[in-house]
């Protein structure tokens, strides 16, 4: 059984660290918690467990404990999440970006050559975080970032001026803000997950628009590859994240729709994670009578 709150508060890090074990959270977030707010190490924290906390941040730190015990994910509560390097600021409006996601930067990363103005479009930004990494890394490509969500793209606008990164953000339904614009590579991370998926019970905290996509994760993607001839430059590129179930459906919709060199990329855990592939010439199989 849980211990009740304590009535004190703790007066030094090795007093939070209690708190948070009676308050049944994982040492490593109460230590990450810690050391977000004193701007010190993680490993700092070992050796000095007799830091005094003053009160007004020993109060802060239990309301964070309180609510990470009471499932809030630790990103949300620190209201940050690192992201291929970048430091960007989250919270419930938007997807918390995953380490998986880095796989369709890197790609994207290896088709756009550095110094050239490539122009490329990120669908269903969220926190900004793919367009972000990209325009972080490749200084003087053409950033556009779109997504139904005016909350979301707030959030966006807000990272990239704090990082001082340069990309226009659009609101609205997939590639309905890029009518009449052509890119040399789009990529997106979409919502992918089959409503009443098991899953979903465990990210009750994120957006539902940001994470289900009909009744097999596959909506978005569908919608998304059936737009994306009439946006792409001749010879561009389409990336796309999806479940690890997902990759045969994805490659054969892309080659339905005249992409060729389709192609999947797997995860650090193994499992299909971003399917891409080039705009061929000619006509697309899904267009054939
Ligand atoms: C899985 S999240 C990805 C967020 C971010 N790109 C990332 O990788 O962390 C999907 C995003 O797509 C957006 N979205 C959902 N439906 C959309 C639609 N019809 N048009 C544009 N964006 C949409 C959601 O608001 C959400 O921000």
């Amino acid at each position: 059984m849980q211990a009740p709150p304590p009535t004190t508060l703790p007066a030094d890090v090795r007093g939070l660290l209690q708190a948070a074990r009676d308050l049944g959270v994982d040492r490593l977030d109460a230590q990450w918690l810690l050391s977000h707010h004193l701007g010190r190490p993680r490993t700092w924290l070992l050796a000095h467990d007799d830091h005094p906390l003053p009160e007004a941040l020993s109060r802060r730190l239990m309301a964070d404990l309180s609510h990470r015990a009471q499932g809030l994910p630790l990103a949300y509560v620190l209201g940050e999440q690192a992201f291929c390097g970048l430091a960007l600021k989250v919270g419930p409006d938007v997807l918390i970006p995953r380490p998986e996601t880095e796989v369709l930067v890197d790609w994207a990363l290896d088709l756009l050559p550095a110094g050239l103005p490539r122009q490329v479009a990120d669908l269903g930004t969220g926190s900004g975080a793919i367009a972000l990494a990209l325009a972080a890394r490749r200084p003087g490509l053409r950033l556009t970032a779109t997504d139904a969500s005016a909350a979301a793209l707030t959030l966006a606008r807000a990272n990239a001026a704090r990082l001082e990164l340069d990309v226009s953000f659009l609101l609205g339904h997939w590639w309905q803000p890029l009518a009449g614009q052509r890119f040399d590579l789009v990529v997106s991370n979409p919502p992918y997950i089959a409503e009443g998926d098991a899953h979903l019970a465990a990210l009750g905290h994120e957006p539902q628009a940001a994470l289900t996509s009909g009744p097999d994760g596959l909506d978005a993607l569908r919608e998304i590859i059936a737009g994306a001839r009439a946006h792409l430059a001749p010879g561009g590129w389409l990336l796309l994240e999806h479940g690890h179930d997902q990759g045969s459906a994805v490659r054969q919709a892309l080659a339905d729709h005249g992409f060729g060199r389709c192609e999947t990329r797997l995860d650090l855990a193994g499992l299909d994670r971003c399917t891409g592939g080039q705009r061929c010439e000619g006509p697309t199989r899904a267009n054939t009578p």
